[in-house]
């Protein structure tokens, strides 16, 4: 195994075998605040701050998709004054993703419904989109108003839109109608927060993702984190039902 000794990476990860796609359900911004005595709100700007590091990490080390859990469709179940907090969040991050995205080569794609977003938003993320047709870099999908439940009964029903025959439905056309049409599944999906659940995230593409889990909180995140999850990563034996 040839290991990788650069500054950047600092455990024992093989450079050669990076997992393509890695996906976050960056979760434990609330109780990273509440431990400090401080509103949950602040632990979301913490968080945002976080993916801004994390992201630049991931690009840097030489993955090539990263997937990040914003915002589900169950978290309107939350206070106005939190989902308010986490898109004002997410808007100023756009802002600043519109002005950088093409010097930094990060190529930005939501997946989500975004109709029930506000108007600004929903401008936002389409002058995103435009910049991002012409940038062939870093992929980052953030989930936004994402669910997997609601991204499969989506994806069925542009196929029955589209005219799609019962009969030539294979997994991979399927496929093509999610919100991740193009996007090779995550090999690695990281859960920090200390919970063991999916929560709704990435339900078809997590067919044989690894799983890693851990009790960090999402803003104390950092790049020996990741680097421990993809040597923890490095190590599994991955069979795909078959043999080895
Ligand atoms: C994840 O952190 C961010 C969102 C779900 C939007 P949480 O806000 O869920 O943090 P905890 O789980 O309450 O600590
Ligand atoms: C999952 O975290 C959603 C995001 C991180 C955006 P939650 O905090 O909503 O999940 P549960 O409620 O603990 O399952
Ligand atoms: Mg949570």
């Amino acid at each position: 195994m040839q290991l990788f000794k650069n500054k950047n990476i600092k455990a024992k990860v093989d450079k050669n075998a990076l997992p393509a796609h890695i996906a976050i359900i960056m979760d434990g911004n609330g109780r990273w605040a509440q431990k400090r005595g401080l509103p949950r709100t602040a632990g979301h700007a913490a968080g945002a701050e976080t993916f801004r590091t994390i992201a630049t990490y991931l690009k840097d080390i030489g993955v090539k998709y990263m997937t990040v859990y914003a915002f589900s469709t169950e978290n309107w179940k939350r206070s106005q004054e939190e989902v308010s907090a986490i898109m004002s969040l997410l808007e100023n991050y756009l802002y600043e993703a519109i002005e950088k995205m093409e010097e930094d080569n990060i190529n930005l794609t939501f997946f989500g419904d975004t109709t029930p977003l506000s108007d600004k938003l929903r401008s936002l993320i389409e002058r995103t989109n435009d910049i991002s047709a012409r940038i062939d870099g870093f992929k980052v999908n953030v989930c936004l108003n994402y669910g997997g439940r609601d991204e499969i009964v989506h994806a069925a029903k542009e196929y029955m839109k589209a005219g799609g025959d019962p009969e030539q439905l294979t997994e991979e056309v399927f496929s093509n109608y999610l919100y991740s049409a193009g996007v090779p599944d995550p090999e690695l999906i990281i859960r920090p927060s200390g919970e063991y659940r999916i929560s709704n995230f990435l339900l078809w593409q997590c067919a044989y993702s690894e799983m890693y889990f851990t009790d960090r909180f999402w803003p104390d995140f950092t790049g020996a984190d990741i680097d421990r999850a993809i040597e923890w990563y490095q190590g599994r034996s991955r069979r795909f039902g078959g043999v080895k």
